[in-house]
C-alpha cells in the first residue's frame, strides 16, 4: 500500500474517531458549548494527515476546468514546484465531496510514469475568514505543458519520431490504465500534460471510474453523458451505458489526429453534430460495420447520417503523410468500439516499431521559455479541416437548436 493509500485511510478513520470525539467532548456537546467555543475547536483543530497548504505558495493560476481552479505553487520547504487543483466544495451539505474522493482514491491506485502523480491531500486552516471552511487541494507533481497549449503555439514544431514518442507514452499511460480496470473518460489534450523533459503523464481523473464487473452478467449501467464533446466516442453519443476501455482509445485516435491538424477534429457544437461529424469521417452508422447498434438506447432517436463512405484514411492524409501513422489512426477511428484497436495492439503497430523511431522530446522543448498551457494559450484557432467538416455538417443537417444543456462533465 502506497504511503498516500495509508494517509487517506488513516485520515478518514481518524476523521471517523474525530466525531466521536466531538460528541463525548463536555464542551463540544450542544448546551455546553457556546458558538465560539465550537469554531475555536474547528479552527485549532490539526487534522493529522492533512498538512496546511500554507506549506505551499501560490505563484501563477493555470487552469481552471469546469470542477474548479489548477495554480503552479512552490514548496516552501524544497523550493520544487507542484500544482494544486482545488476541490469544489460549493453546494456541498454532506461535507467533502464524493467525486472529489473518487479522483484522490484512483489516483492513489495510479502510480506510473505515464500518469500524473499525486503527492498529497492539503487544507486552508478554518478561521473567521473563510467561515470556518477548509478549503481542499489535489498536490500534484507539476508538468510544464498541457498538450493542447502546446498544439496551439505555433512555434512548437513536433517531428514525427517526436508525435511517436508523444503517442507511445499516451498508449502506455492508457495500457496501465485500462490494465488497473480503470476508464479515464475525459481524454482530451488539455487533460495530457508534458513535462519539460518531454514525459508524458495522463492527468485530471476527476470523471475516470472503475471497471464494473457485470453482475450475473447484467449489462452495466455507467452514467452516459462523459467525454467531453468533441473526443466523444459514437457509442457513447448513442447512449450506451456498457462501455469500457474503447471509449479512451476514440479519444487517443483524436488527439493523435491532432498532432498534425493542431485543433480538435471534430468539434461539434451538440451531440447529433457531433454523431454526423463522425459518420461524415468514419462512414455512415451500419449494423454491417457494427452488429447490435440498434440495440442502443439512441439509436432510434438519433438521425444516422446514411450514405457516408469511411474517409479516415483520405481525409487524414493530406495532413499526416506518414503511411503507418494514418493506418494506425484508421484503427483507432473506429466506429464500432468492439473493432476499435486496444492499446496493447495499438503498441504494437508499426507506426513505433519502423523509422523514424520514438525521439526524445527534450530538446524541442527546451527552446521553449515559458508554459504552455490550454487556460493560457489564445482561444484555438479552427483549421481548414475543421471548417470542411462543419460546413458540410451545416448543408447535411437541419440546425438544430444550441443544446444549451450540454455540460462537460455530469455525474
Ligand atoms: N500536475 C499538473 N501540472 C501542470 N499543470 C496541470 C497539472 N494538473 C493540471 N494542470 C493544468 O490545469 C488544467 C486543469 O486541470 P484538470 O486536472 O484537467 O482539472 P479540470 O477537472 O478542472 O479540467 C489542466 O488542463 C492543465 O493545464
Ligand atoms: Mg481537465
Amino acid at each position: 500500500m502506497s504511503q498516500n493509500q495509508n494517509q487517506i485511510q488513516s485520515s478518514s478513520s481518524s476523521s471517523r474517531q474525530e466525531s466521536q470525539q466531538q460528541v463525548s467532548h463536555p464542551q463540544m456537546s450542544s448546551g455546553y458549548a457556546t458558538i465560539e467555543q465550537r469554531l475555536k475547536y474547528i479552527s485549532d483543530y490539526n487534522f493529522p494527515y492533512c498538512d496546511e497548504s500554507a506549506k505551499y505558495e501560490k505563484v501563477a493560476k493555470i487552469g481552471q476546468g469546469t470542477f474548479g481552479e489548477v495554480f503552479k505553487a512552490r514548496s516552501k520547504s524544497d523550493n520544487k514546484f507542484v500544482a494544486m487543483k482545488r476541490v469544489l466544495m460549493e453546494n456541498e451539505k454532506e461535507g467533502f465531496p464524493i467525486t472529489a474522493l473518487r479522483e484522490i482514491r484512483i489516483l492513489q491506485l495510479l502510480k506510473h510514469e505515464n500518469v500524473v502523480n499525486l503527492i498529497e491531500i492539503v487544507r486552508t486552516k478554518a478561521n473567521k475568514n473563510n467561515k470556518y471552511k477548509s478549503i481542499f487541494y489535489l498536490v500534484f507533481d507539476f508538468c510544464e505543458h498541457d498538450l493542447a497549449g502546446l498544439l496551439s503555439n505555433v512555434n512548437v514544431k513536433f517531428s514525427l519520431g517526436e508525435i511517436k514518442k508523444v503517442m507511445k507514452q499516451l498508449l502506455n499511460g492508457l495500457y496501465y490504465i485500462h490494465s488497473n480496470k480503470i476508464l479515464h473518460r475525459d481524454m482530451k489534450a488539455a487533460n495530457v500534460l508534458i513535462t519539460k523533459t518531454g514525459i508524458l503523464k495522463l492527468a485530471d481523473f476527476g470523471l475516470a471510474r472503475a471497471i464494473s464487473i457485470s453482475k450475473n452478467g447484467q449489462p452495466n449501467r455507467y452514467t452516459n453523458r462523459v467525454v467531453t464533446l468533441w473526443y466523444r466516442p459514437p457509442e457513447l453519443l448513442l447512449g450506451d451505458r456498457n462501455y469500457g476501455p474503447p471509449v479512451d482509445m476514440w479519444g487517443a485516435g483524436c488527439i493523435m489526429a491532432e498532432m498534425w491538424t493542431r485543433s480538435p477534429i471534430m468539434q461539434g457544437s451538440t451531440e447529433q453534430q457531433q454523431l454526423t461529424l463522425c459518420a461524415q469521417l468514419c462512414g455512415s452508422f451500419t449494423t454491417d460495420v457494427w452488429p447490435g447498434l440498434d440495440k442502443l438506447e439512441l439509436y432510434h432517436k438519433m438521425e444516422l447520417p446514411q450514405n457516408h463512405k469511411r474517409k479516415v484514411k483520405e481525409r487524414l492524409r493530406p495532413y499526416v503523410k506518414d503511411q503507418a501513422a494514418v493506418d494506425l489512426l484508421d484503427q483507432l477511428l473506429i466506429l464500432n468500439p468492439e473493432k476499435r484497436i486496444n492499446a496493447d495492439d495499438a503498441l504494437m503497430h508499426d507506426f513505433f516499431w519502423i523509422d523514424p523511431m520514438p525521439a526524445d522530446l527534450t530538446k524541442m522543448l527546451s527552446q521553449l521559455t515559458q508554459s504552455n498551457f490550454e487556460f493560457l494559450a489564445p482561444p484555438r484557432r479552427s483549421n481548414q479541416m475543421m471548417h470542411r467538416y462543419q460546413q458540410q455538417a451545416a448543408n447535411q443537417i437541419q440546425q438544430r437548436p444550441q443544446d444549451n444543456s450540454y455540460q462537460d462533465r455530469v455525474y
